[in-house]
């Protein structure tokens, strides 16, 4: 079922999992494996413990019917059988808690990691940046860009969908990567079924994880933890690649942040700063808001309506900065830079503007 989830349109995935399969993923990581040895391993004990148990129930009940002339015994007590049926069953608990619990502790160990990536959960997007090595300082947003027309409107209806992202997170083959993770504003799960990776992402709070895929390739996962409207729109997605592809990858990502970098100190005109303030809105806002100052129907109650307004700039700048407790606006501070910030108020009150309140947005 996981596979389903986090599986392809139609076709299988090229050496990946099946669509609609019911069993686990093999996955490409120590961890997966383990989790699939457990899983066959557990399976088989309790199949074992089923047909024993009711095999044994079924016979004495056939075999000593009543007709047979066959009566119940009435002994009350019985040491051998006691002991029996204590000592065994703890045999069996012992050997499948040893190899679960070394598993368990294994995937608890994000020590001595070869790359750590912080990843911020948001309604409904993941937000990575790259803490350690030549990676230092890429940071990104990682939002669904398959058109959402095009996911509801599927045929046939029911198929599981392909959803890709703008930008996703790239990591090394065959190193330890270690995900630290939080959340912004409520809570959500970071799950790569073929990693055997899933943990909750909990604002607040710092949790870890690891993984060390062996193989390159594309591996796609879900948030997995109800967190709003749009819960099932924040796909995850992976791509391992060799060492030498991946510091290529590096160098250009740094190359694309230097040629986008939003430099404070120049003086942005007004008309740079409304377009600037599109991309930054089209990346942040467009879940819950309309440019023109109205909630998505059905999500969100107007931001602006025919009743309310954006509002003094200064106030509009500390509900961006801050959010707006008891909404879910969320507090775009640490998220945002300065230059960004600047860019999406200015973006905001010119569409605000042009969509006929008739107001000069700069002296709203
Ligand atoms: Cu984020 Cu569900």
């Amino acid at each position: 079922l996981i596979g389903s989830v986090a599986g392809a349109q139609v076709q299988d995935m090229p050496g990946g999992p099946k669509v609609n399969q019911l069993n686990l993923h093999e996955g490409v990581t120590a961890i997966s494996r383990d989790i699939m040895w457990l899983h066959w391993m557990l399976l088989t004990i309790c199949i074992v413990i089923f047909i024993g148990v009711f095999g044994v129930m079924f016979y004495s009940i056939w075999a000593h019917r009543k007709s047979r002339g066959h009566k119940a015994a009435t002994f009350h007590e019985h040491l051998g059988v006691e002991v029996a049926w204590t000592v065994i069953p703890f045999i069996i608990v012992i050997a499948m808690a040893l190899p679960a619990t070394k598993t368990v502790v294994a995937m608890k160990d994000t020590s001595s990691a070869d790359l750590t990536v912080k990843v911020t959960g948001y309604q409904w997007k993941w937000g990575y940046e790259y803490l350690d090595g030549s990676a230092t300082g890429i940071k990104f947003l990682s939002t669904l860009s398959t058109p959402r027309a095009q996911i509801e409107n599927r045929e046939p209806k029911g198929e599981f969908y392909l959803m890709e992202v703008d930008n996703h997170l790239v990591v090394p083959a065959n190193k330890k990567v270690r995900i630290v993770l939080t959340a912004a504003d409520v809570i959500h799960s970071w799950m790569v079924p073929d990693f055997g990776v899933k943990q909750d992402a909990i604002p607040g709070f710092l949790r870890d994880t690891w993984f060390n895929a062996d193989k390159p390739g594309i591996y796609r996962g879900q948030c997995a933890e109800l967190c709003g409207k749009d819960h099932a729109f924040m796909p995850i997605v992976v791509e391992v690649m060799a060492q030498a592809d991946y510091d290529k990858w590096v160098e250009d990502q740094k190359k694309k942040m230097a040629a986008n970098a939003d430099d404070p100190n120049k003086e942005w005109t007004e008309a740079e700063l409304v377009a600037r303030g599109e991309k930054v809105f089209a990346a942040n806002c467009v879940a819950c808001h309309q440019a023109n100052g109205k909630g998505i129907p059905g999500s969100f109650p107007p931001l602006d309506g025919d009743k309310v307004v954006l509002g003094p700039k200064a106030d509009q700048i500390n509900t961006v900065l801050k959010g707006k407790p008891g909404t879910a606006m969320a507090a775009f501070g640490g998220q945002l830079n300065d230059v960004e910030i600047a860019a999406v108020i200015s973006y905001t009150r010119h569409a605000w503007s042009n969509a006929g309140k008739g107001q000069d947005p700069t002296v709203l």
